[in-house]
C-alpha cells in the first residue's frame, strides 16, 4: 500500500503579506512523490476543533512541500500560529495533477484568483523545462493578498495583477486581462479560484475556441473520494474534487 499520512516537520511558516503565509514541511520521502496540481490534507489540531482536515495546493515541491494560505477562518488561523520545529499531520500528495499541454502548443495562460494562484508555481517548474511562453494572469481582492511573484518570473513567467480595488495591477476582474495579452497560437489554458472566475474563463475560452484544464477548490471532509462531500457536477456526471480532481478538464465542468 502506498504511504500517504505522514508526520511532517515545519521548516517555516512565513508571512508573505498582512493575509498570506507560506508553510513548509518536511518528512521522509514526501517531496519526492508530488506531482503539479496535487494537494494536501493537513490536520490543522490535535483536539476536535475544527474537526476536518483543511485541504492546501502543494505551491511548490522542492527540497520541501509548501503551501500558500490564506487566513479565512479558524483552520488556517491555527495554521498561521503554528512555528517552526512543530510536527504537523499530513495526508498527501493527494488528487490528480496537471496534464501537460497538448503537443503544438506555443503559450501556456495561467489564470489565478486569490491563493488559487497556488498550485502554478510548482506547475511552471515542469512547464519551465519546454519551450512555451508562459504568462501568469492574477487577480487579488487587494494589495495584502498580492505576494511577490519573482518566482514565476524567474521561472521565466510574463505576470499581469488585477486587483478588486485597484490597490495593486489593474483595477477589475483577472479574466479582463485576458483581453490584453498577445494570443500565440495555439495557446492552452490552465485556471484556479472561485467558481464565479472559473465559470469566467470557461465562457472566455469557448468563444476563443481555447481548451485547458481547471483546479477546483471544494469544501472537503475525507478527502479522499469516500464520504462524496466535495462532488460536483461534470459532463461525465457527478464526479469528487478530492479523488477525481481537482484538476479537471476545463469544459467538462458544469457550473
Ligand atoms: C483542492 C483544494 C486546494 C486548496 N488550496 C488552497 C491553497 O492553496 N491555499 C488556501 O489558502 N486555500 C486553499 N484551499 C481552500 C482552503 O482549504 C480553505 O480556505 C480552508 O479549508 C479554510 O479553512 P478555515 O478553517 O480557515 O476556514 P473555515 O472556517 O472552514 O471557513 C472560512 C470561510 O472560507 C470558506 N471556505 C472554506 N473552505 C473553502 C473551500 N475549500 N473553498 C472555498 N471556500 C472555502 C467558508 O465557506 C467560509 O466562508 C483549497 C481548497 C481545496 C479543496
Ligand atoms: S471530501 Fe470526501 S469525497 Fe471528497
Amino acid at each position: 500500500m502506498i504511504k500517504c499520512q505522514y508526520t511532517c516537520s515545519i521548516v517555516k511558516n512565513q508571512k508573505m503579506t498582512s493575509r498570506l503565509f507560506c508553510l513548509s514541511l518536511k518528512a521522509p520521502g514526501f517531496v519526492q512523490r508530488v506531482l503539479p496540481g496535487q494537494f494536501v490534507h493537513v490536520r490543522v489540531a490535535n483536539g476536535l476543533k475544527p474537526f476536518f482536515r483543511r485541504p492546501f495546493s502543494i505551491f511548490r515541491a522542492q527540497k520541501t512541500v509548501d503551501i500558500l494560505y490564506d487566513v479565512v477562518g479558524l483552520g488556517t488561523r491555527i495554521l498561521s500560529e503554528k512555528k517552526k520545529g512543530e510536527s504537523i499531520d499530513c495526508l498527501g500528495p493527494l488528487g490528480i495533477s496537471f496534464r501537460l499541454p497538448p503537443p503544438g502548443t506555443k503559450q501556456v495562460v495561467m489564470i489565478a484568483g486569490g491563493v488559487g494562484v497556488a498550485p502554478f508555481l510548482a506547475l511552471t517548474d515542469v512547464l519551465k523545462k519546454e519551450k512555451y511562453q508562459l504568462v501568469l494572469l492574477y487577480g487579488a481582492r487587494d494589495k495584502d493578498h498580492v505576494f511577490s511573484l519573482k518566482e514565476f518570473r524567474k521561472n521565466g513567467c510574463q505576470v499581469h495583477i488585477a486587483t478588486d480595488d485597484g490597490s495593486h495591477g489593474v483595477k477589475g476582474r483577472v479574466s479582463a486581462l485576458f483581453s490584453k495579452i498577445n494570443l500565440k497560437m495555439p495557446t492552452y489554458i490552465y485556471t484556479c479560484g472561485p467558481k464565479p472566475m472559473i465559470k469566467c474563463v470557461q465562457d472566455l475560452t469557448r468563444t476563443q475556441h481555447l481548451s485547458g484544464q481547471a483546479s477546483l477548490e471544494e469544501v472537503m471532509a475525507c478527502g479522499v473520494g469516500v464520504c462524496l462531500g466535495c462532488s460536483i457536477k461534470t459532463t461525465k456526471g457527478f464526479r469528487t474534487v478530492c479523488h477525481d480532481g481537482p484538476v479537471f478538464d476545463l469544459q467538462e465542468i458544469i457550473l
